[in-house]
């Protein structure tokens, strides 16, 4: 969703900011600006195009205080008239992520005092805010303090002034920003690979603090308005993470990094003997022996690994296990137990539904939190009390890839440390399961060099508009995400259902035009899910099978199979869930779809 790029510095910081803006391009936008502050004035270039056109025409512009924005629209149709920054007359100038609920009525105020609008957004009416506090005297640091108290919602926002170089003002409240850290310049971004190209030393910025940036210094307040220090780490990010290399695509990067994700993820644990709840932090000794159910609550393909989940901890760790859409959650009367352990999973971990959803079941007395989590000292993660990271590294694709499959290994750890705790997996079967996860990204390794298959495969579907995946049990799940892979990416319309519902309804689509994509594990329903295979044959439907060996399902007339290597066990939707990435990224290629932007659609998705 939208980005943010800020800059104070002693030399043009124009590149600085167009650079920052290409690399937050993988959040989604449709149109980008930004302002820079010199000899009194703000020079504002706009582009209702992508970054590079913004590039070339700011290419001649010069300034050593800015601020810059990609758009993702909310309110008003993506334009330049509505790209940001906002002016409020040549004086303020403001970037904003996030929706700011009242606009409405504070738009009315301030028509009423002569402010004209010429955007249809709700952010201009920060500018004006700002700026009606501004021009009765005193700092841009209190005008925008004053301001922040009239809004209502979620933002991020930077603010520059024409009469101020060498300052900007920034603040977060729902939305992620942080602070970067440089010698004698100073910057704020929405995350850090916009800035990797300038510092590696950053600042986490909390809920409802507001920073001054200087040349020289910065200073930061908390939401009270009190000064406040906060530690800046050094960012273990490098650009290489955030480069394509030897990739067309960073979806397909990041679908083949899944070996050394897994391996990162795992670390900890595979070099040790046995599994300890201290690897999810400090109080989970004491937490996880009282907990007697779980609520898993995520969004997306973080949700479908909650899916999954349930099923490992309902079979493994005989633990209760519900899992929530969070933004169904969020606005649900539930009745909350207290020994409930409340699991939220994010790759970005700002994702504004599950956290409000976290927040919400906080508010109904659930005190167990735990965060699955790809970024570290993000809200969710900051928010919880116990916490594990999916170390997959920056995921930049918007179809999230490698942060699934982590996520899924992150959460049979969980299954594993609870099953143990509850005396359901002997000393053995834990090594066993050690030796299992050990052997994770080898097995992942060898489904990748199935790619060129796939490939193959994939051109059957690239005339198609409808699809059906089917699954069963633990897969049911591996079904739904390779279904959400393929119509984010391609655009073709896909649904999954549990393979035991087809002749419930859905069979009835089955024909000549819509392929059946079929997730076929070596497992208990194996043999059930055959006689679904059959119902679709016997009905004209063209099915392709990924199968793992020994499933004796063959290829013959109107049935394609994708024989995968091994049968993994309880870690088979890992495995199973890597063909339908790929699968997914070779049709969207024949379609000719932005792989890594699709239309419509934000990495991370920080509004309601
Ligand atoms: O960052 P999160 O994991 O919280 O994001 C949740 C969803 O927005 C995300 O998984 C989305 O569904 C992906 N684009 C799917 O590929």
């Amino acid at each position: 969703m939208c980005g943010i790029v800020g800059a104070v510095g002693k030399r043009n910081i124009v590149s600085i900011l167009v650079n920052g803006l290409l690399r937050l391009e993988y959040r989604g936008y449709d149109s980008a600006g930004l302002v820079v502050v010199h000899d009194g004035k703000l020079n504002r270039v706009r582009s209702a195009g992508r970054v590079a056109e913004l590039g070339e025409k700011s290419a001649n512009t010069y300034g050593e205080t800015g601020i810059a924005h990609t758009r993702w629209a909310t309110h008003g149709i993506p334009s330049e008239r509505n790209a940001h920054p906002h002016m409020s007359r040549d004086l303020i100038s403001v970037v904003h992520n996030g929706i700011i609920e009242n606009y409405e009525a504070l738009r009315t105020e301030l028509s009423a005092q002569g402010y004209v609008f010429t955007s249809d957004t709700d952010t201009e009416v920060i500018a004006h805010l700002i700026h009606s506090h501004y021009q009765s005297g005193g700092t841009l640091l209190a005008a925008t303090q004053a301001a922040l108290t009239r809004l209502v919602g979620a933002y991020a926002i930077g603010v520059v002034a024409a009469n101020n170089p060498h300052q900007l003002i920034a603040a977060r409240k729902g939305s992620p920003l942080l602070l970067g850290v440089g010698e004698g310049e100073h910057f704020v971004a929405s995350d850090m690979s916009a800035l990797l190209q300038v510092t590696k030393n950053v600042v986490y910025l909390e809920e409802g603090d507001v920073v001054e940036v200087n040349l020289a210094d910065y200073r930061i307040f908390d939401a009270k308005g009190a000064e406040v220090t906060r530690p800046v780490h050094v960012s273990e990010l490098d650009n290489d993470s955030v480069e394509l290399g030897e990739y067309q695509h960073y979806m397909q990067k990041e679908i083949h990094e899944q070996p050394q994700a897994l391996a990162n993820t795992l670390e900890a644990v595979c070099n040790s003997q046995s599994l300890v709840p201290g690897i999810f932090g400090a109080d989970a000794n004491a937490i996880f022996p009282q907990v007697e159910s779980i609520l898993i609550l995520a969004c997306g393909t973080s949700h479908h690994a909650g899916m999954v989940a349930r099923y490992w901890l309902e079979e493994i760790a005989g633990i209760p296990c519900t899992v929530e859409i969070a933004s169904e959650y969020r606005y649900r009367t539930s009745v909350p137990n207290p020994k409930t352990l409340v699991v939220t999973i994010s790759q970005s971990g700002e994702t504004a539904d599950t956290l409000a959803a976290l927040n919400h079941a906080k508010d109904t007395g659930h005190t167990f939190t735990l965060a699955i989590c790809n970024v570290p000292e993000s809200a969710i993660i900051r928010q919880s009390k116990l916490r594990l990271l999916t170390r997959a590294g920056p995921e930049i694709g918007v179809a999230s890839t490698k942060a699934f499959t982590t996520q899924l290994a992150a959460l049979f750890l969980l299954t594993l440390v609870l099953a143990k705790l509850r005396g359901r997996v002997s000393a053995e079967r834990e090594q066993q399961f050690l030796h299992e996860l050990r052997h994770l990204p080898i097995a992942v390794q060898k489904v990748l060099a199935l790619e060129p298959q796939i490939a193959e495969l994939s051109k059957h579907f690239a005339d198609k508009h409808h699809a059906l995946f089917l699954g069963r049990g633990l897969h049911y799940p591996i079904a739904l995400e390779g279904a959400l892979k393929l119509k984010e990416i391609s655009y073709i319309h896909a649904e999954a259902y549990p393979a035991g519902e087809l002749k419930h309804g859905p069979l009835a689509l089955v024909d000549e035009d819509m392929p059946v994509v079929s997730v076929a594990p070596n497992d208990a329903l194996l043999e059930k899910l055959k006689s679904n295979l059959q119902e679709v044959k016997a009905r004209g439907g063209e099915l392709f099978v990924f199968a793992d060996a020994d499933t004796h399902i063959r290829s013959e007339e109107g049935i394609h199979i994708l024989q995968m290597p091994e049968h993994a066990g309880f870690l088979s939707p890992i495995l199973h869930t890597v063909p339908l990435q790929l699968l997914a990224y070779y049709v969207a290629l024949q379609k000719g779809t932005d792989v890594d932007k699709p239309r419509n659609l934000a990495k991370s998705v920080t509004v309601e």
